[in-house]
């Protein structure tokens, strides 16, 4: 039975919630690009002495013609304060919080910049999603959107991996302050394993990916930081090197699994590498395997647009991929996992699912 989430909602109803998803969209567009120039930072700099749009473009080096339009598209979205008498604008003090690094509030204000950077692939996904188009997008096409996942995942483990996440498992925290071998597949930059080499000296760290310009500058800022326990490698996962069997006690997967394309023949290696008792971690977007459940939440569609537009089309770019899409859900990852040789430990939830494994025995 088909489910129909605003039964009584007339046309009239439906134009005006359809007007304000339009807006949202736009003003969404225009906060991005406020982070992104900087002109936030200006304005938060200055937020006890209020600026003319003048000023603030003065400040901020921009042209004031179009720093003044954008003005009018965040005074309108009521973010920032236009003083009628002095032509004044501030960001009110009390939500200065949402512009400050790592608090949540101002994660919510960097996943704007999603938008735009979802929107270059635009015009190809119009043709991928054509019988005859292509069968996705390289990881090249998506390069941009990687920005983005990085300031979000880097929010997760700046806020969430010590404080939360390590102490979860406790037997994972004493075999990392003992020293055991760790692999982090599909690493992006190394902001994980980078955080973990810091507090767990006796512990060596590899991070693999398949993007050449992730572990390039994962590798630069390991130098930066001198941490001697940390290798990147660029690899495809599906294909970890033979000298590898059985050296590692634990392998984490952030956001991953369903990025992948053949994420069967990964966990196969994933099993191969690890060591006897070795442990693994996946963790995934919380959601259901049944798009009913999904549709009650309210991140839904996000979740479902993140997905068409990169996650799905970039696993996808491989002939035989699987294509699970970011909104796969607990249900299919749990059998998944199973079927091939995880033995699930735990399934639990924070700002993730994280499913804890071992490997079952044959
Ligand atoms: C969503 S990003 C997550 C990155 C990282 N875990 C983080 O939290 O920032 C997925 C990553 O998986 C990598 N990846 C996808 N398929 C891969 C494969 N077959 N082998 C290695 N890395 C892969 C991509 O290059 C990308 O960096």
């Amino acid at each position: 039975m088909a489910v129909q989430q605003e039964p009584e909602e007339s046309l009239d109803q439906f134009s005006y919630r359809l007007g304000q998803i339009v807006e949202n969209g736009l003003t969404s567009l225009s906060i991005a690009f406020g982070v992104k120039s900087g002109l936030f930072d200006v304005l938060v700099e200055n937020h006890h002495t209020p600026m003319t749009s003048q000023e603030l473009a003065d400040a901020a080096s921009m042209k004031e013609r179009y720093v003044r339009e954008w003005l009018g598209a965040m005074a309108g979205a009521r973010i920032v304060l236009l003083d009628p008498a002095t032509q004044r604008f501030h960001i009110p003090g009390q939500i200065l919080d949402a512009f400050k690094k790592w608090t949540p509030q101002n994660k919510i204000l960097l996943s704007t910049k999603s938008i735009p950077f979802l929107s270059e692939v635009f015009n190809d996904m119009l043709e991928v999603v054509k019988k005859e188009g292509p069968i996705g997008l390289p990881f090249s096409k998506a390069e941009t959107f990687t920005e983005y996942e990085c300031d979000s995942s880097e929010w997760f483990y700046k806020t969430q991996l010590l404080q939360v996440f390590i102490p979860s498992i406790p037997p994972l925290q004493t075999k990392l302050s003992g020293g055991i071998k760790m692999l982090d597949v599909g690493c992006g930059r190394g902001v994980a394993t980078r955080i973990l080499a810091g507090q767990f000296p006796r512990s060596q760290f590899v991070g693999i990916d398949f993007g050449e310009d992730n572990v390039k500058i994962a590798r630069e800022f390991a130098k930066n930081e001198n941490l001697t326990n940390v290798e990147y490698h660029n690899l495809d996962a599906a294909k970890l090197p033979e000298e590898w069997t059985c050296t590692f006690d634990y392998v984490f997967f952030f956001n991953v699994l369903h990025d992948l394309a053949r994420p069967d023949l990964v966990l196969k290696e994933v099993k191969r590498v690890m060591a006897s008792e070795a442990l693994m971690s996946a963790l995934e977007v919380i959601a259901s395997s049944d798009m009913v459940d999904n549709i009650k939440s309210p991140g839904c569609s996000k979740m479902y647009t993140y997905s068409l537009f990169h996650c799905l089309p970039v696993s996808c770019n491989t002939p035989g991929s699987l294509g699970l899409g970011t909104a796969w859900g607990k249900e299919a990852a749990t059998e998944f996992l199973k079927e091939h040789g995880f033995k699930i430990e735990s399934v639990t939830q924070t700002s993730r699912q994280q499913f804890l494994c071992s490997v079952s025995p044959e």
